[in-house]
């Protein structure tokens, strides 16, 4: 089967804390339960887009754990190829992280493996980069693997998808290779270096990063929903109503959503509206791959909701 998407990035085990709200520096709270999930933003992204109908490969590094054994057999459970995904010796990724009563999180990802993959592993991977036809890349692998990625998928012309998260300064000769760029605001605020209250404030920070030659720009802003952005056309991709029990993953959710449509050449309003309703599922689960919508869950919600992107 031709692995038509290739997710390059992080392996987590994601250790969480439920708690009625989030503890001030120096204070002890009890929380009310402790669970573990499979995560990574790669390999949830990588898992939502196969969920989806995406076929997708996965490139990572895990240790000779057991979460990294755990996490394995998850990506392959869903259909992730793992044929790249490698153990080293060094302790598997493992996210920290705490949810709120609101279901809002905080996250401190200790990297482990994820900061072993080099610019060789990239080199020696240069033929199934170029035969991708979209490569996704996120920021918990180091920063040099995922200029080196770009650089190479982009002289063959591949469709490069880059979630930087988290947020951490990208070269602007980076950014410009890179077909979709799909930030939160928090991000957004850190690429353009302009501060973000506001969406007036977004649309300032989108412009500069425009006028410095950033190409199509997908802005997630959660509960006020999604924005394309490409020259002068926007598309608005309208939230939906759901409740919500966890947010961890909703953004990787969104992106799987949009890289299956994108990979099945669906039109750009369905694939926003696709990926908007894959984020707004995913909120409504606990933990982060376990919340990753099925084809079937999606196409049922999208039926019930019938909404529809809207160009502004
Ligand atoms: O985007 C959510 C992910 O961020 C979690 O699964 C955690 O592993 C962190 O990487």
């Amino acid at each position: 089967m031709n692995k038509n998407i290739l997710v390059i990035g992080s392996i987590n085990y994601d250790l969480v804390v439920y708690t009625q709200r989030h503890p001030i520096p120096g204070e002890t709270i009890l929380g009310d339960r402790f669970q573990t999930f499979p995560g990574g933003k790669g390999a949830n992204q990588a898992i939502a887009a196969a969920r989806l109908g995406g076929h997708v490969q996965m490139v990572g590094k895990i240790g000779f754990d057991s979460f990294g054994k755990e996490l394995s057999d998850n990506l392959n459970k869903n259909q992730v190829d793992i044929s790249n995904v490698r153990k080293v010796k060094a302790p598997t990724g493992t996210a920290h992280i705490t949810v709120d009563a609101n279901g809002q999180n905080s996250i401190i990802v200790v990297p482990g493996a994820n900061v072993t993959l080099t610019r060789q592993d990239m080199d020696a991977l240069k033929e199934t980069i170029q035969r991708t036809k979209l490569l996704v890349l996120q920021l918990e692998i180091p920063l040099e693997v995922v200029v080196h990625a770009i650089d190479i998928a982009y002289a063959s012309g591949i469709t490069i998808l880059l979630n930087p998260a988290p947020a951490t300064p990208i070269p602007i000769e980076t950014l410009r290779k890179v077909t979709f760029l799909i930030p939160n605001e928090s991000e957004l605020a850190l690429l353009s270096g302009i501060e973000i209250n506001n969406f007036s404030d977004c649309r300032k920070a989108i412009s500069h990063l425009q006028s410095l030659g950033c190409n199509q720009i997908i802005l997630t802003r959660g509960e006020h929903g999604a924005y394309y952005f490409y020259q002068d056309n926007q598309i608005f991709a309208p939230p939906f109503d759901v409740p919500v029990v966890d947010t961890t993953a909703a953004g990787d959710a969104f992106i799987g959503g949009f890289v299956a449509a994108m990979a099945e050449d669906m039109d750009l309003h369905v694939a926003l509206l696709r990926a908007s309703a894959a984020g707004a599922l995913a909120v409504t689960k606990a933990g982060a791959q376990t919340s990753l919508p099925t084809i079937t869950e999606l196409n049922d919600f999208l039926t019930k909701h019938k909404q529809e992107a809207k160009k502004n």
